[in-house]
């Protein structure tokens, strides 16, 4: 148990409660604030969304001890509040609800374009809302309803604030999170950037952040794939980590590793949400055992996202000379905005698909190399794009479906 103390609507509040607690649970079973709702619970449908320290956050995936001393409001605590009693009118009169299920997260998110944005049209507010679903109003009525605030109170004189009126940045809770709880220490994205490639020192002390954790995968499984060239030609590729990278749908290095560090990014593309990862890694090699592991860490610091993951890997002869298999093993974990990928039942599909195009690439690497590195250099598949992914996934379920109704008749 962890004791808690934060601010809610105003009131200090104090509880021992469980470090798996997230705060929507907390709200609404410690403190009866049922205002706020659940959807997802995965962070995606944005219902649960309330204000910590202003800023709109999903209390779904916010765990409550990492909300040490910060100042949480729901939507009871917006009951006073001006440009809410404006956005609930407008609501009702635009009909921008039914069930209202998604209302109260709708309004916390409607209530922080109009403070924030000048003169937002409408594909601004759709967009700025994007990250909250409603399943039964078609949204017309909520975007006409948050137009008119915004129109109304900028007729009023009432200009917007740029930065909403938030005093902090950085993740939820930030800079309060209780020792211990605070997420792994991490590289910042500039900082790893900006890091002399040549300077090892520099390196050296990014890469020992890596070390000084008892991190342990949120996510892992294990993949085995297999290549038509000889075994020696296969280890002697993944001595070079850039050249492996580089096989890795987004990912590039920095530079050459120095003394087994690197610094290196990996882009991702999930539907409109882009991300680049900035990051150094660990590299360690076993010739006796032919394996060896990247162990590293990034930030992207758009969605404030950040990443610890390792991959191990094992290089064998394959059933058929000529033929290698190899091992993988990943193990990751997410926080910040994109963590709600990282808890979906389809993430080892996704990876699965990485994968495969990852030994696309190598194959063609690896077909170079045999040839004698001659030549033009074969083209990858260069970007990682989830979303794309997902679809392709989707319709191969459609498809396996139709198989078995009519195998079914
Ligand atoms: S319940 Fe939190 S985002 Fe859906
Ligand atoms: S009003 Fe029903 S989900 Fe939005």
């Amino acid at each position: 148990m962890n004791m808690l103390s934060i601010n809610v609507n105003g009131k200090s509040v104090s509880a021992d409660i469980q470090p798996r607690t997230h705060l929507a649970d907390f709200l609404r079973e410690k403190l009866n604030l049922t205002g706020t709702h659940l959807g997802c619970e995965h962070g995606v449908c944005g219902a649960c969304t309330l204000l910590v320290d202003g800023v709109p956050t999903r209390s779904c995936i916010t765990f409550a001890v990492a909300c040490q001393q910060a100042e949480i409001t729901t939507i009871e605590g917006l009951d006073e509040d001006e440009i809410t009693r404006e956005l609930r009118a407008a609501f009702t009169r635009e009909h921008g609800l039914q069930c209202g299920y998604c209302t109260p997260g709708m309004i916390v998110s409607a209530r922080d374009v109009v403070l924030r944005m000048d003169a937002p049209t409408e594909h601004d507010i759709r967009i700025a809302m994007s990250g909250n679903l409603c399943r039964c109003t078609g949204y017309v009525g909520i975007v006409r309803a948050i137009q008119q605030v915004v129109r109304d109170r900028r007729a009023r004189g009432i200009a917007a604030i740029p930065n909403g009126n938030r005093t902090r940045l950085g993740p939820s809770g930030a800079g309060h999170a209780a020792a211990g709880i605070a997420p792994a220490k991490l590289v910042d994205a500039a900082q790893a950037k900006s890091a002399p490639v040549e300077n090892a020192q520099a390196a050296h002390a990014a890469a020992a952040s890596l070390k000084d954790t008892d991190w342990k995968p949120q996510t892992s499984f294990i993949e085995t794939f297999t290549v038509a060239h000889p075994v020696d030609l296969v280890w002697d590729f993944f001595a070079n980590i850039g050249a492996v990278a580089s096989c890795l749908p987004g990912a590039s290095l920095a530079g050459e590793s120095v003394d087994g560090h690197v610094n290196g990014q990996v882009k991702i593309k999930v539907g409109p949400i882009s991300a680049e990862f900035q990051g150094v890694a660990d590299v360690t090699r076993h010739d006796a055992t032919r394996s060896g592991t990247i162990v590293g860490a990034g930030k992207d610091k758009r969605s404030n996202s950040s990443t610890r993951g390792l991959i191990g890997y094992a290089v064998k002869q394959g059933d058929a000379p000529n033929q290698t298999k190899v091992d993988l093993t990943i193990g990751f974990t997410l926080t910040g905005a994109l963590a709600q990928f990282s808890r979906s039942g389809l993430i080892q599909d996704v990876a699965g698909r990485i994968i495969a195009v990852f030994v696309q690439n190598l194959e063609a690497k690896l077909v170079h190399r045999a040839e004698g590195g001659t030549g033009v250099e074969p083209a990858i598949v260069g970007e990682f794009d989830a979303g794309a992914l997902m679809r392709t996934m989707a319709l191969d379920y459609v498809k396996r479906a139709f198989g078995w109704l009519f195998r079914r008749k």
